[in-house]
């Protein structure tokens, strides 16, 4: 019973965040003007910040900052030799069960939610492939099967050659790429979870076969400190082993992060060992050369993948779960009868809006001075000019949607030039001359941000 409250609660609170992302402009229902489809949304002004900004710091982190990773784009629409190579044509699939009374489909290997107003009577169950086909070329005849890519990874050992071509990387070396990916999935529901269509982030990480154990080790930790430097509790997280039966078809080992999610504890990201399968595969069936000449050891190899991932909208997910907290009857004035305040206490470096610049009253000259302070903001970072209704009012809907600093400008502006500089976390404020507001907040951006050294000792 205790368990059963709880979830509730959680789920709850869930349909108060997805129902702030919809009023404030985070996310929509894809084509909701037809009825969505489900499973596919649209990312509005705010949340297009935040999933930028999860990429940007992710990009930074693990393609900037470091000199063992190279940066790939590749395409999503994939020739099917590629996934056939790959063994998604075979292999990428969900058992489907179906139920003969009202016909809705459900993966037997996941919890069946019961009918409200009989017992399911289910199929047997049947692999179901989740990709997505199409078809290249203007006739039917002659055209070439092609498919939606299910993942970004393929894209990079297909490249495989030509990075060692052109970009002068020595094994261990990585390749990075974020880009959508698209999975027709039997079971959706819960919003940005599991979606059809969405971005992956990952890497694929050589190294000499016998490092891999090492490296495997690495990254997992790399994995999860890009998630707790970005503020998300330690204790949401942790890691599941997968057993070997529930291996995907080319890893040698998998080691999923999990958060847990107001639907319970649950992939959030990965890594993987995919050893030299990708390779190998890819080398039989196209017939190319797709070995590494190492120098050191005078021998050529195929060099085994580590392979770290994660799906963008399942961060945004966990970001925004693990920010939102409420504060029923407000934080600001305590005793008066407020309505329950949300706050949104992201990472200032998530944030959509990093700044709110706010003249306290539409009088005299101070619009003008916050106009001119946003406009000066805005050459560094996305800021909004905002004079509607009181302060207080407006303070809440910034934190609402996790603005880290709002800048008031109010009489005593214009006889000193200073403004305050009210923080969304603390409530505090303070005085700041107009002409340090950049210099106040620019460090505050760049706090944390640290990434290893790749270690020699692998
Ligand atoms: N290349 C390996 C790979 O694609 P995966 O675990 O199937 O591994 C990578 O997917 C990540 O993408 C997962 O860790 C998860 O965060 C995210 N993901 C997977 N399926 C998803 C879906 N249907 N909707 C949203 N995110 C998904």
């Amino acid at each position: 019973m205790h368990l059963w409250v709880n979830m509730q609660t959680r789920t709850d609170k869930m349909d108060r965040i997805v129902n702030l992302a919809k009023r404030r402009g985070f996310v929509f229902p894809a084509s909701e003007i037809y009825d969505s489809p489900g499973a596919i949304y649209d990312f509005g002004p705010l949340g297009v910040l935040l999933k930028n900004n999860i990429k940007a710091a992710w990009w930074q982190r693990f393609v900037q900052r470091r000199e063992d990773i190279v940066p790939i784009d590749t395409a999503i629409i994939t020739r099917r030799e590629v996934l056939a190579a790959s063994g998604h044509e075979t292999s990428f699939t969900d058992p489907l069960v179906e139920c003969r009374i009202c016909h809705q489909r459900f993966r037997a290997d996941e919890e069946i939610p019961p009918a409200g107003d009989h017992e399911h009577e289910l199929t047997e169950p049947k692999q179901f492939n989740l990709m997505f086909k199409t078809s290249l070329g203007p006739t039917e005849e002659g055209s070439i099967l092609a498919y939606l890519r299910p993942e970004t990874a393929q894209g990079m050992f297909t490249n495989f050659g030509s990075i060692l071509d052109t970009a002068r990387v020595k094994v261990p070396f990585g390749i990075a790429q974020i880009g959508k990916s698209f999975r027709n999935e039997i079971t959706t529901g819960r919003w940005l979870f599991r979606l059809r269509e969405f971005e992956i982030a990952e890497i694929e990480y050589f190294v000499k076969p016998g490092t891999d154990e090492g490296w495997f080790a690495t990254w997992l930790q790399e994995w999860e400190a890009f998630f707790t430097d970005l503020g998300v509790a330690a204790e949401n997280l942790r890691r599941y082993e997968h057993p070997k039966e529930s291996l995907a078809h080319y890893s040698k080992r998998t080691v999923d992060l999990q958060y847990d999610f107001p639907y319970g504890w649950n992939e959030l990201a990965g890594v993987a060992n995919r050893s030299d399968y990708d390779l190998q595969q890819h080398q039989r069936l196209s017939g190319r050369d797709l070995t590494y000449f190492d120098e050191g050891e005078g021998r050529k190899y195929h060099p085994y993948v580590i392979e770290p991932t994660m799906g963008i909208e399942r961060a945004m997910l966990a970001f925004l779960v693990d920010a939102y907290r409420e504060y029923p009857g407000g934080r600001a004035q305590r005793g008066e009868d407020r309505e329950l305040e949300s706050v949104l206490h992201l990472d200032p470096r998530l944030a959509p809006i990093t700044v709110a610049v706010l003249p306290l009253v539409r009088r005299e000259r101070l619009p003008d001075i916050a106009r001119e302070i946003t406009a000066e903001l805005r050459g560094a970072w996305f800021v909004h000019y905002d004079e509607n209704g009181s302060i207080g009012r407006r303070y809440r809907r910034y934190d609402e949607i996790g603005t880290p600093w709002c800048v008031t400008v109010d009489s005593q502006t214009q006889r000193d030039e200073t403004v305050t500089v009210r923080d969304r976390d603390s409530m505090g404020q303070e005085r700041v001359r107009i002409t340090e507001l950049k210099g106040y907040i620019a460090p505050r951006l760049e706090t944390v941000v640290q990434t290893r050294a790749p270690s020699s000792a692998h």
